[in-house]
């Protein structure tokens, strides 16, 4: 498949068996995921790959995160509320959690350490497209919130840039009309 096809081919699909995904699939995808610019050779790539039990253990903290602001917890509205929100890392066999470490040399700039885990999370879904995986990238509340890193532990100030969900699909994801670059390109020429 070219490159071009593969990009054009990619949605986002959150519907995937329960069939486990191959560590060593899981590696081929990060050892393609690792392989974007980086300037200044700060290698900010971490992630944590989350399967079996961890995805037990994440929606447990969701839980336990959510439920810390929450007035009445335990209000029967709450409580369905949050069972949903346990359930959610079970979508996926597989969830990677993508972040940019806090880079260490002066003239580093951190906004392009999370841009090049951008770039590594597309490689993901790319690479997802190749191997007939469903994938999504997630964010939402929970990866902005500093008790997330800590508890998937990664380094304080650690930026998480997203939570790819990937597995085996059930169903294929719908395909989009994508728009043309026209509307958003303008050419300075002369
Ligand atoms: C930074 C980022 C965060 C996203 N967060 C979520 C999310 O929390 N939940 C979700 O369902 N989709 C999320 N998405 C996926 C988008 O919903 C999806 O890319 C969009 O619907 C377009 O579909 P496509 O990926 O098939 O083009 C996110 C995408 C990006 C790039």
């Amino acid at each position: 498949m070219s490159v071009i096809k593969a990009i054009k081919n990619r949605n986002s699909g959150a519907i995937m068996a329960d069939e486990d995904i191959d560590p060593d699939i899981i590696r081929q995808i990060l050892d393609a995921a690792v392989c974007t610019p980086v300037h200044l050779r700060t290698n900010p790539w971490r992630f944590v790959v989350i399967r079996g039990r961890g995805r037990h253990r994440l929606g447990d903290f969701m839980v336990r995160r959510l439920t810390r602001d929450m007035a009445e917890p335990d209000s029967p509205k709450n409580i369905r509320y949050l069972e949903k929100i346990r359930k959610k890392p079970l979508r996926a066999p597989v969830i990677i959690a993508a972040a940019a470490a806090k880079p260490d040399i002066p003239q580093a700039i951190m906004r392009e350490d999370v841009a090049s885990v951008a770039a590594a999370c597309q490689n993901i879904l790319l690479a997802a497209v190749e191997l007939n995986l469903n994938a999504i990238w997630c964010t939402g509340d929970i990866s902005y919130d500093p008790a997330t890193v800590e508890f998937l532990g990664f380094e304080a100030a650690t930026e998480l840039v997203g939570l790819i969900y990937l597995g085996h699909p059930l169903t294929e994801p719908s395909a989009k009309i994508r728009p043309t670059a026209e509307a958003f390109t303008r050419w300075l020429e002369d």
